[in-house]
């Protein structure tokens, strides 16, 4: 790994306050599935007989065909590929990107971008995890316990803190669309495949990784949010830049517990680089982040 290019910041907006309504009525994905046109149905028998469809734990609802199906029809989704990541709650996969999706994920080359698909499993039996996450932030006031109305609301919010993140100047994928419980977002990697994690790359440069890491972790403290989940296997390298990924469980600063989040995203970064040798503590990172070290000095 060589150096690592900071990106540009537009003007940071005021923090992460919004208080955006996220709106987890009925989508158009459940009316595609719930009528079962001729079209949708060959779509979704076309889907669930393609091979990386076949993964094990992957068997979709109709309404989850129904968003795929939606999100083709729009013009975000081409043809799919084959699958990144099989996760706990979620799976990965690449994707052509279709007219809609160029654009939006400005790619240096004219042709199709590809995406990336991140599928929320509605019956992952993780998700009564994530009312934790909604429950205390504004965003998600009046949430109900729904399963399929919880799912939403998380693949809403990672859509909506990839937007912030990336106006606050940190290097995320570009949202592109979301529907229901899938999201459409820019595919980090090459013709070879996905970009390694920080966990799969020998860091050459420890210091130089580090350096962006806690700028990026300030930026989105100064934009209002905490990652939650910080790590060396949520940032990806890719074209000599460092992409933070996995924003799903991103809190702002309102959540009752976004100070204890913040501590931990601080240890688990700050005890990456020790495993680099380097000599970091959990405070330091922390005062960085939180801008306490700069009393006294101009903002
Ligand atoms: N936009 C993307 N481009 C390329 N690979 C991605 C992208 N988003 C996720 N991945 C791959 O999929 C894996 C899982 O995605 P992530 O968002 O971290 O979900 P999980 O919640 O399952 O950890 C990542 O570690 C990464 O390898
Ligand atoms: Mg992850």
């Amino acid at each position: 790994m060589a150096d690592f290019d900071l990106v540009e910041t537009d003007d940071v907006e005021s923090p992460g306050d919004e208080w955006e309504e996220i709106d987890v009525a009925d989508t158009e994905a459940d009316r595609i599935a719930r009528e079962r046109d001729r079209e949708f149905s060959e779509f979704r028998e076309r889907i669930k007989d393609a091979d990386q469809f076949k993964v094990e734990d992957s068997v979709f609802d109709d309404a989850t065909y129904g968003a795929l199906y939606k999100l083709v029809q729009d013009g975000y989704i081409q043809a799919f590929g084959g699958p990144l990541s099989t996760g706990k709650e979620a799976n990965v996969y690449q994707a052509l990107g279709g007219s809609a999706a160029m654009d939006i994920v400005e790619g240096e080359t004219a042709t199709d971008p590809e995406v990336a698909v991140k599928v929320y499993r509605i019956n992952a039996s993780d998700f009564r995890d994530m009312r934790g996450y909604l429950e205390g932030d504004p965003r998600f006031e009046g949430i109900g316990s729904d399963k399929s109305e919880v799912v939403k609301a998380w693949v809403r919010k990672e859509f909506a803190n990839l937007s912030r993140a990336r106006s606050a100047g940190v290097r995320v994928p570009t949202p592109v669309a979301v529907e229901r419980n899938v999201m459409v977002m820019e595919f980090i990697g090459t013709e070879t495949g996905r970009a390694k994690r920080l966990s799969e790359v020998e860091i050459e440069n420890p210091q130089t990784a580090y350096e962006v890491i806690r700028e990026y972790m300030r930026r989105l403290q100064d934009a209002g949010l905490v990652h939650g989940d910080f790590s060396e296997y949520n940032v990806v390298f890719h074209e000599g830049q460092l992409v933070v990924i996995d924003l799903g469980q991103a809190v702002t600063v309102h959540h009752p517990n976004s100070r204890e989040f913040l501590e931990r995203d601080c240890h688990n970064v700050a005890s990456f680089f020790r495993r680099q040798g380097m000599d970091v503590a959990d405070e330091d990172l922390l005062a960085f982040v939180t801008g306490e070290n700069d009393e006294g000095e101009a903002d």
